[in-house]
């Protein structure tokens, strides 16, 4: 094994279980409730944020019992480190976002700025209604928009560095079965 892959494999033992698959696969179940209600008759089109959205994204959709098309975007941010930074997209929305409604799925709101520039260029498409969803939301004062929440927030997990169901450590870990901190951090 590489060296990342054997400490990402002590990563994983010693890590903090915070959410289990059930308990998991029950808020994505209430959420969907909710967006059911919201989009069951709007002919949605479902957007979701490489790759850290990609498991909550399958395991969301199969949880809409309603007609939506199914896309992917992959955006990141040139020089993280600076606030401001423009976003650079790896693979643009392929549909017309224009008089669509369109929800965007991605697993996490930590600082959140990612997120909202992502929410920014798909409004310049002026899209019937625009929704985000992520499956949570990282409890800080230093969220790029303080007020800012997505429409549909399944979890809160507390100021960790968090992996598992979507979201990676080091690019591994995004298999993990439930959501777990890394032990001190
Ligand atoms: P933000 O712009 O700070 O909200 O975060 C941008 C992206 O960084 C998120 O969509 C995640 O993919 C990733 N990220 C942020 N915090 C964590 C974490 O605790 N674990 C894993 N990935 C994270
Ligand atoms: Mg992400």
């Amino acid at each position: 094994m590489s060296t990342t892959a054997n400490e990402v494999e002590t990563i994983w033992r010693e890590a903090d279980c915070l959410w289990t698959e059930q308990q998991i696969e029950r808020a994505i179940e209430a959420v969907a409730q909710t967006i059911e209600t919201d989009l069951a008759d709007k002919d949605p089109l479902v957007l979701v944020v490489m790759k850290g959205g990609m498991i909550f994204g399958a395991r969301l959709v199969m949880r809409l019992r309603f007609p939506l098309e199914l896309d992917y975007i992959h955006a990141t941010r040139y020089g993280l480190e600076t606030q401001g930074a423009e976003l650079h997209w790896k693979v643009l929305p392929q549909h017309p976002l224009e008089g669509r409604h369109v929800l965007v799925v991605d697993d996490i709101l930590d600082e959140g700025e990612t997120l909202c520039k992502i929410l920014q260029s798909c409004r310049q498409q002026q899209p019937a209604s625009l929704r985000c969803t992520v499956l949570v939301d990282k409890v800080h004062e230093r969220k790029y928009q303080p007020d800012f929440k997505a429409d549909y927030t399944c979890l809160e997990v507390p100021d960790r560095f968090v992996f598992g169901y979507g979201m990676d450590y080091k690019g591994y870990l995004r298999n993990a079965d439930g959501i777990f901190a890394v032990k001190g951090l």
